[in-house]
């Protein structure tokens, strides 16, 4: 995820802009840039890499001067590249931008723009608001500031200085944070806590639409119509550690909390007023109708995620799928044509199996379509059309915010061919967008049953096996669940289709075997009650997650816990289901004592076989 650091006062602000970003390092990124004021003019220097790699080239070329801002760039539009990092300036350069998250409009104003007569030299959607800026400014940054937020559609937050008024930064903020940190004769701005944290304690959150004009002794608060407001301090009483984590324990636990946000920002742009629109998927009708069968192929939780694609496809595009794991794909001797489609998802897009994967089906003519996380990875690379899940980096070995943005993609994706084949009515298209756009609610709604399902985690953290059971899309979520649960708890897990119960797992069920259920389908709800009946009459005590008008049921059939989500659209409650599993398998591995960031034996990314 993007870093923003911004200074002004007495001190040379190269060193506490450079000190800054590296402290938002734990973010991710991959490329870095700082725009210090100095002798009339903005000077600036950006690189592809890491901050090292920046830090050579101030040590050739310093900047001086006491105003600046600083930035390390996660890239979402444009690969990673010395002119796509930031800051980002108006064509005299007296006009410097930093900014995280994605504007959502940035074609539309970018050919306004251009028919201005400006020109970029970026692939970025920051770009856009260094020359909008400029078309605004007649001699007071501010205003001009306040009219370039008015045209911005998306999240961003954004940092920015003015060679004619030096003595300023301006920050903006909507639906990407930003904090203003309080020095003596010294101001700061940042992305997070731990950029500042050395200098000051005494923050202040800006909230949505909110600007802040900062000089080195006064920092003032406006709404976006420019009236001053006034603002609330927060004093900083965690440690550095804690503040890389947001204040959480571990970052699995910001990442499941950050998980409504990275859902907004996979969806942002692609749900129009016009319907689902996939700029990087570039397959059209024709394309489509020669494609005769489609693979999906992943690793791990992304395989997980490729489960409910498939579903998704066959349920609304009746393209028939066939799913499997990289690492057997790769082997297995697979029918490939040229009418085939391969769909891949990868959060880190370089995983070794998958890549091979993609070699093999890429040989034998197949098209391929990339999930992934990352922009310029080698997934991204290879693949033909691109869906990218923007859920920002992931840093906790299992992964959270990826698995939900990839299953949100993959009802994307399914949609849009859907859409291709002519299949999807308009009022399909619009509940299901609607419902995915509330989703992020869903999941705060999990988000809130965190103490309950913590004290059910503690109070089973002894079990030996825990089991998870559902039918449909619910079965799918609860191979994830299970693979969470295994991968940081090292607690023995499986998941099984509930109809298969009595096939043979329902042998293993004696009394105090926990069980977790996902009984959020409607059309098959009452065939679950049955196997909840079942194994709650051999002694099981049983979570489930369901939809709120079956709670009676369930808490009649002697379930101890029972979560429900509200408002659900059958096909959308994979992404708030699994949140309840995730918060299960974050507690056990904490009551457990387990390391849950780093599990032993795994890695976050799989580059070798
Ligand atoms: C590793 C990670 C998993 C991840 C899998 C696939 O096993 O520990 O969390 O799901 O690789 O990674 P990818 O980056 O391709 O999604």
């Amino acid at each position: 995820m993007c870093g923003i650091v911004g200074y002004v006062g007495d001190r040379q602000a190269q060193d506490i802009l450079v000190n800054g970003l590296e402290k938002l390092e734990y973010r991710g990124y991959d490329s870095a840039g700082l725009a210090v004021f100095d002798e009339g003019k903005i000077d600036y220097q950006k690189k592809k890499g890491r901050i090292q790699q920046l830090k050579e080239v101030l040590d050739e070329k310093p900047l001086a001067g006491s105003v600046g801002i600083g930035h390390t760039r996660w890239a979402t539009h444009g690969e990673p590249s010395d002119v796509n990092a930031h800051p980002h300036v108006s064509s005299d350069e007296k006009i410097a931008v930093v900014h995280n998250g994605i504007i959502e409009n940035y074609m539309e104003l970018k050919d306004k723009l251009i028919k201005e007569g400006y020109e970029f030299q970026s692939d970025t959607d920051t770009e856009v608001v260094a020359h909008l800026l400029d078309s605004y400014y007649d001699g007071d940054i501010f205003e001009a500031a306040k009219k370039t937020a008015k045209d911005l559609k998306g999240s961003y937050s954004l940092g920015i200085m003015s060679s004619d008024d030096p003595d300023k930064l301006i920050a903006i903020r909507k639906n990407s944070p930003l904090i203003i940190g309080m020095g003596e004769n010294e101001n700061f701005i940042a992305s997070d806590v731990p950029a500042i944290l050395e200098h000051t304690r005494n923050i202040y959150y800006l909230d949505n639409d909110e600007i802040a004009v900062l000089t080195k002794d006064s920092v003032d608060f406006y709404d976006e119509d420019g009236n001053s407001i006034e603002k609330k301090e927060t004093v900083i009483t965690w440690d550095p550690e804690d503040a890389e984590k947001g204040g959480y324990p571990y970052f699995m636990l910001k990442e499941i909390n950050e998980q409504p946000k990275a859902i907004e920002d996979t969806l942002i742009g692609r749900i129009t007023e016009d319907g689902i629109k996939l700029d990087d998927v570039i397959i059209t009708k024709e394309d489509l109708d020669k494609i005769d069968h489609v693979h999906i192929v992943a690793c791990g939780t992304a395989y997980n995620a490729g489960l409910l694609g498939k579903a998704f496809i066959e349920k609304y595009a009746r393209i028939p799928i066939e799913i499997e794991t990289a690492s057997e794909y790769r082997y297995k001797d697979p029918i490939i044509t040229e009418n085939t489609l391969l769909i891949v998802l990868s959060q880190s897009g370089e995983t070794a199996d998958t890549l091979a994967a993609i070699d093999i089906a890429k040989k034998a003519g197949a098209r391929v379509l990339a999930i992934t996380n990352v922009v310029g990875s080698s997934v991204a690379r290879e693949a033909d059309d691109i869906l990218y899940t923007n859920a920002g980096p992931e840093i906790a070995v299992a992964s959270t915010k990826a698995y939900v943005t990839q299953v949100a993609c993959m009802l994307l994706i399914a949609l849009h061919l859907a859409k291709l084949k002519g299949l999807l009515s308009e009022e399909d298209q619009k509940r299901i967008a609607e419902s995915l756009l509330n989703s992020p609610k869903q999941i705060e709604e999990a988000l809130e049953a965190s103490e309950e399902i913590e004290e059910f985690a503690y109070e089973n953290k002894d079990l030996h096996d825990v089991y998870l059971i559902g039918r449909g899309l619910d079965y799918d979520s609860c191979i994830e669940g299970s693979l969470k649960i295994k991968e940081i708890s090292y607690v023995h897990s499986e998941s099984f289709s509930a109809g298969e119960l009595k096939h043979g797992p329902i042998a293993l069920v004696e009394d105090g075997t926990v069980l977790l259920v996902v009984a959020t389908q409607d059309k098959t709800f009452d065939k679950l009650l049955s196997n909840i009946l079942e194994v709650r009459s051999r002694g099981a005590k049983v979570l489930a997650i369901a939809q709120e008008k079956h709670r009676d049921a369930l808490e009649k059939a002697g379930v101890e816990k029972v979560f429900c989500i509200t408002d659900l659209e059958d096909d959308i409650a994979p992404i708030p289901a699994v949140v309840y599993l995730q918060l299960f398998a974050y507690y056990l591995a904490v009551a457990r004592g387990c390391d849950v960031d780093k599990p032993k034996n795994l890695a976050k990314s799989v580059t070798v076989e």
